[in-house]
C-alpha cells in the first residue's frame, strides 16, 4: 500500500476529503484547489502535495514545504449560504481544529489572528483562504494549510520571519502525518457547521494568541497599535486602541507583538 493508499483509506471524515487528489510534487495545493473549483470540483474535495515547490501565504509571500517532512493541504468549500458570515471566520476555525489537533497530542497551541498556528511562541502552521465571488454570493472557498510536522520541515532561520518549529520537535516523538490530518479534519468537519456561533468565537479567543497583550497591527503602508481583546463572530480582531475599541478585518494585515518599547 503505497503512503496516498493509506491517507486514502483514513477518508473522507464527515464531508471532507472526497473527492482526494494526491501529488508528490505540486507548485501549491491551493491554486491547484482552485483551479479545480473554478471547474465545478464539489464541496469537499480535498488537495493533498508531499512537496510544494510554488507554496503560498498572503500576498506575495511563499510557504515552504519539503518533500514528505510537512502537510500541505486544501480543501474547496462551498458554504450555501451568505458569504459574509462564514469567510471571515474560516481561517481561524481551520487554525483551531490544527490547535485543538495539537492538544489531542498533548500539545497547547495558539492562534496568531489570523492565519498562523503557534506553539509556545514559534509558528508551526499557516492557514491561507481564498475565495471567488458573484457579485455579492459567495461561490467557493479553498482554505489551504501548511503544517510542519518533521522537523526538516522547519525552513532556516534566513528564510522565514517567524520564529518556526515542527509538531515533532514539540512532541519529542514521530507522529503519522496522516492521522494528523484526518484528525484536524474530523475537528474541522464537527465544527464547521457552527461557524460564527458563540461557542466557536469562544473557543478561538481561549487560544488567541497574545490576548491582552500590545500588539502591532501592519498593513497597507500602515500600523496600529492596541491591546489585543478578542475577536468577533465574523473573525476580525477586537483590538482596545488609544481612540477606543476597533473591530479590524484581516485582509493583508500583519500581527506582531510589542515586547519592549522602542
Ligand atoms: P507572519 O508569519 O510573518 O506573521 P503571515 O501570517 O502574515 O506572516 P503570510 O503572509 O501568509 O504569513 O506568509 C507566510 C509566511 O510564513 C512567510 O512570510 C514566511 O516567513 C513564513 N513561512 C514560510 N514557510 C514556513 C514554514 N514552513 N514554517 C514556518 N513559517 C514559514
Ligand atoms: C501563512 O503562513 O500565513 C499561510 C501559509 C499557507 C500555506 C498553505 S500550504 C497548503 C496551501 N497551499 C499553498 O500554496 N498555501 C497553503
Amino acid at each position: 500500500m503505497t503512503e496516498f493508499d493509506r491517507l486514502r483509506s483514513m477518508l473522507p471524515v464527515g464531508e471532507f476529503g472526497r473527492p482526494l487528489h494526491c501529488f508528490e510534487t505540486l507548485g501549491s495545493t491551493n491554486d491547484f484547489a482552485k483551479e479545480q473549483a473554478a471547474n465545478d470540483a464539489p464541496h469537499g474535495t480535498l488537495v493533498v502535495a508531499d512537496e510544494q515547490t510554488a507554496g503560498r501565504g498572503r500576498g506575495e509571500r511563499r510557504w515552504l514545504t519539503s518533500k514528505g517532512d510537512g502537510l500541505a493541504w486544501s480543501l474547496i468549500l462551498r458554504p450555501g449560504r451568505s458569504g459574509g458570515e462564514t469567510i471571515g471566520g474560516v481561517g481561524c476555525l481551520t487554525a483551531l481544529a490544527v490547535c485543538e489537533a495539537l492538544q489531542e497530542n498533548g500539545i497547547r497551541g495558539e492562534i496568531k489572528w489570523p492565519n498562523d498556528v503557534l506553539i509556545a511562541g514559534r509558528k508551526v502552521a499557516g492557514v491561507l483562504v481564498e475565495a471567488s465571488w458573484e457579485g455579492m454570493e459567495l461561490v467557493w472557498m479553498v482554505v489551504g494549510a501548511g503544517v510542519n510536522v518533521k522537523p526538516d520541515s522547519i525552513p532556516p532561520e534566513g528564510a522565514i520571519e517567524y520564529p518556526a518549529t515542527s509538531v515533532e520537535t514539540e512532541l519529542g516523538h514521530a507522529v503519522d502525518r496522516w492521522a494528523f490530518l484526518r484528525t484536524i479534519l474530523r475537528i474541522f468537519a464537527e465544527r464547521w457547521p457552527h461557524l460564527g456561533s458563540n461557542g466557536i468565537t469562544h473557543a478561538i479567543e481561549e487560544r488567541l494568541a497574545f490576548r491582552g497583550d500590545e500588539v502591532e497591527l501592519e498593513g497597507g503602508g500602515k500600523t496600529l497599535r492596541g491591546r489585543l481583546q478578542g475577536i468577533q463572530p465574523d473573525g476580525r480582531l477586537r483590538l482596545l486602541t488609544s481612540r477606543g475599541a476597533l473591530d479590524v478585518a484581516a485582509g493583508e494585515i500583519r500581527l506582531r507583538p510589542i515586547t519592549a518599547e522602542p
